[in-house]
């Protein structure tokens, strides 16, 4: 059994950045969880699959190979062998997985992936609902959180180092629309597991949230 650290909250919080440095510090495996509901996506939109009904979505889960791999350290998400790391980070990938992580039987078709790889490795994991239905028994939960306009801006900024073309605005209002939808969904939503600490990002700088974050295991795992 592997050690467990559960990170939740909402998108552009600082989840991913803030786990694989955390990790790293603490020689743990990172898991992005988020990847997985991407690969799902992407695959049944490979498959044809009518993304709009979730009969069809459910039908084309068994089809789909996914499985998580990591080099050097890096987590790197394949579909039937083929990585598929760079294809799931587009915005319409990212709508699609919101939209399909509502599903009851995407969420159930993801839940032993994740567990299993969490059984054998210490493992920091990040999500929406890791610390309430994957690893309710993770040694360390973290709901981390921050002001809807500051995760739009970095979300904004990452987006602009990467070449995209985007304005600010569209952002925050598809931030604020991802959030709802996952806050509100009835299979999972995200919410903050009752024996979690809820760590607030708003204003900090990166270094600032990692130390604060690695402070704050480090005392919970004494
Ligand atoms: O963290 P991300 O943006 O890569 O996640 C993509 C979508 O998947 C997001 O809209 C929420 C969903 N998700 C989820 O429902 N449960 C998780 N454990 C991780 C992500």
């Amino acid at each position: 059994m592997g050690i467990k650290i559960a990170i939740d909250g909402p998108s552009g919080a600082g989840k991913s950045t803030i786990s694989k440095t955390l990790a790293g510090r603490l020689g743990y495996i990172y898991v992005d969880t988020g990847a997985l509901y991407r690969t799902v996506a992407l695959g049944c939109m490979r498959a044809g699959a009518d993304l709009e009904s979730a009969e069809a979505v459910a039908r084309c889960l068994p089809s789909l190979d996914i499985s998580l791999t990591h080099i050097d350290g890096v987590q790197r998400v394949l579909l039937g062998g083929e990585d598929v790391s760079e294809h799931i980070r587009t915005p319409e990938i990212s709508l699609w997985a919101s939209k399909l992580s509502a599903l009851p039987a995407v969420r159930a078709f993801l839940l032993d992936t994740q567990r299993a790889i969490a059984e054998t490795r210490d493992v920091v994991m990040d999500g929406r609902d890791i610390g309430t239905v994957v690893l309710p028994d993770a040694a360390v939960k973290i709901f981390l959180t921050a002001a809807p306009g500051d995760r739009a801006r970095r979300r904004y900024e990452e987006m602009l180092s990467k070449g995209a073309e985007c304005d600010y605005e569209t952002v925050l209002r598809e931030v604020m629309e991802r959030d709802e939808r996952d806050r509100t969904r009835s299979a999972s939503p995200t919410v903050k597991a009752a024996d979690a600490d809820m760590i607030d990002t708003t204003g900090n700088t990166f270094e600032q949230s990692v130390e604060q974050i690695y402070a704050h295991v480090k005392k919970r795992l004494l």
